[in-house]
């Protein structure tokens, strides 16, 4: 049986903030190696301004500013909160200096940012109506020569094998499919919604820029896994089971309440088989 809809696709970025910032800190393997081959394409010592776009919780601004020692890096983004954890980031990291943050909301605001030789957006432009305006704006910040880079697609990440030895097997597949339905329903509701085939080079060419190349970065962290990246899967789960309660089916539920809890030898808290494994699809492209 599948239960009413009473779930929200309306983000809560305030409150995603934990869950954002441990995950960004967990891809940081695979974000150095991204940051190493855009410095391939984009030679540091070039590189003077950089704009990361939906910054959130600023752990991808501190390592471009790593990355980029010659650059300013500006985390630019809607949620205030999310913008003062990359400030305290950027202090704790002795980078202060060189990372500022703006309040802006996308794509209105796009042309307040100023010029960039590189700007970054990492699983943001998909939370944005019109993909096509908001990239046209970006491709507009550019200076001549100047690259963008676009987290999107790749591989959604998965934590536990197909049969968890609790309820149906197959439990993640399930919870991707629902959250596809429910991903495209959080889109329609986006203002200036605007539906696009999501083929990320034709669109940045659409945009007036010359694709340069797209590059999947894995992401592996085998089991067994620490206590922080249990934590971590905790707060994956537990707000995949808040968002799409309404989605699933009663058996499901019953498997994700025993995952989550953590006196269950089964639960996410003590099994030795989770891991986090994941994807990540960087696709760039320059302006002439
Ligand atoms: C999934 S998070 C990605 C955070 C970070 N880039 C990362 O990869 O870890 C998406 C971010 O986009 C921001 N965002 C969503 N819609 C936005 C908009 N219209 N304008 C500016 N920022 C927006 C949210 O506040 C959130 O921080």
């Amino acid at each position: 049986m599948t239960r009413h809809h009473h779930d929200t696709t309306q983000m809560d970025w305030a409150e995603m903030a934990p869950m954002l910032e441990r995950g960004a800190e967990l891809g940081t393997p695979v974000y150095r190696q991204a940051a190493a081959w855009l410095g391939e394409l984009a030679p540091p010592a070039s590189v003077r301004r950089i704009l990361d776009v939906g910054s959130g919780p600023g752990v991808l601004t501190t390592l471009l500013a790593e990355a980029f020692p010659y650059a300013e890096v500006v985390a630019v983004d809607a949620t205030p909160p999310l913008l003062e954890r990359a400030r305290a980031r950027a202090e704790r990291l002795g980078l202060a200096d060189r990372v500022q943050t703006r309040h802006a909301e996308l794509p209105g605001d796009i042309d307040t940012l100023g010029e960039a030789d590189l700007i970054w957006s990492g699983n943001a432009l998909h939370h944005i109506g019109d993909q096509r305006a908001a990239l046209a704006g970006l491709a507009r910040r550019l200076r001549p020569g100047g690259l963008v880079a676009l987290v999107e697609g790749g591989l959604t990440e998965r934590h536990l094998p197909r049969d968890i030895g609790l309820g149906r097997p197959g439990l993640e597949s399930r919870l991707e499919a629902v959250r596809a339905e429910w991903f495209a329903e959080m889109r329609a509701e986006l203002p200036g919604f605007a539906r696009e085939t999501e083929d990320w080079r034709a669109l940045l060419a659409a945009a007036g820029l010359t694709p340069s190349g797209a590059r999947s970065f894995l992401l592996d962290i085998p089991a067994p896994v620490t206590p922080v990246v249990r934590e971590y899967l905790h707060t994956f789960f537990t707000r995949s089971r808040t968002a799409l309660e309404g989605r699933l089916a009663d058996d499901d539920i019953a498997a994700l309440d025993r995952l989550l809890d953590p006196e269950d030898p089964q639960g996410l808290a003590r099994r030795p088989d989770a891991y986090l494994l994941a994807a990540h699809t960087v696709h760039t492209a320059r302006r002439g």
